[in-house]
């Protein structure tokens, strides 16, 4: 198993916890989380209201966005640009997940614009792929052409995302290697890191750690609980 390596753990919460929740969870946790910080590297993703409420009382934790606008300020009834995002501390946004696909019809296209938004806005894109990652990436590589920073890759199966059915450790291990290779081809001058994602919890991140290549772990519903997300990470 990789022990020591560095993975990188993306939370998110999605509609899970109401503001409330997600704010006393903060106030609870922030400091256990700042200490595990220290040596990992934890983004917590909360919805929009818990991000302004986090930047405004200055905790020390690293946020992130679970979608943004794919246009500029303007008129666009209820978006949240990658501006303001940029404007609340937020370092790392997930684009294209696989929930925003089903329930708000976002296109592959609208993510690659929404890929380039958070660019100009210097906020790393956590870019979700499903089992079409290969199409996805096609229509996803153009809006990164000239990025020369670290790609975040998340490859999520829809049919294991909150579902407790995982795909085989050499299925993840395949895909991920051809995830990574497709990008340092298409962009040679940055490095891909891939995350996998889809019912992650306390019970098989141990085993999900043995996979090679793989760079960190996309979480959903078990990192709404602090005990286990802490479980995860150590
Ligand atoms: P899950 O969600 O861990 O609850 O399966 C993962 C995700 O959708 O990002």
């Amino acid at each position: 198993m990789n022990t020591h390596k560095n993975y990188l753990y993306i939370a998110n919460w999605k509609s899970y916890l109401t503001y409330h929740q997600s704010v006393t969870w903060l106030q609870k946790h922030n400091k256990e989380v700042a200490e595990l910080n220290q040596h990992h590297k934890i983004v917590l993703c909360a919805d929009f209201l818990t991000i302004a409420h986090a930047h405004h009382h200055k905790l020390p934790l690293i946020l992130g966005a679970q979608t943004c606008s794919a246009h500029e300020i303007g008129a666009y009834t209820g978006e949240i640009p990658a501006q303001s995002l940029r404007e609340c501390g937020i370092t790392y946004c997930l684009v294209g997940h696989s929930e925003r696909r089903r329930w708000c019809h976002e296109t592959v296209q609208e993510s690659a614009q929404k890929i380039t938004m958070l660019l100009q806005h210097a906020i790393t894109p956590i870019i979700c792929v499903s089992e079409n990652y290969k199409q996805e990436l096609m229509v996803l590589l153009p809006a990164l052409h000239t990025y020369n920073n670290h790609v975040v890759v998340a490859y999520e199966p829809v049919s294991a995302i909150g579902t407790g059915i995982l795909p085989s450790m050499d299925h993840i291990e395949t895909a991920i290697g051809t995830i990574k290779t497709k990008i340092e081809q298409a962009i040679p001058q940055s490095r891909c890191l891939c995350l996998y994602g889809g019912s992650v919890n306390s019970s098989n991140s141990k085993e999900l750690k043995k996979i090679n290549g793989l760079d960190g772990f996309l979480i959903g519903k078990a990192s709404t609980d602090f005990q286990e997300l802490k479980k995860i990470v150590e």
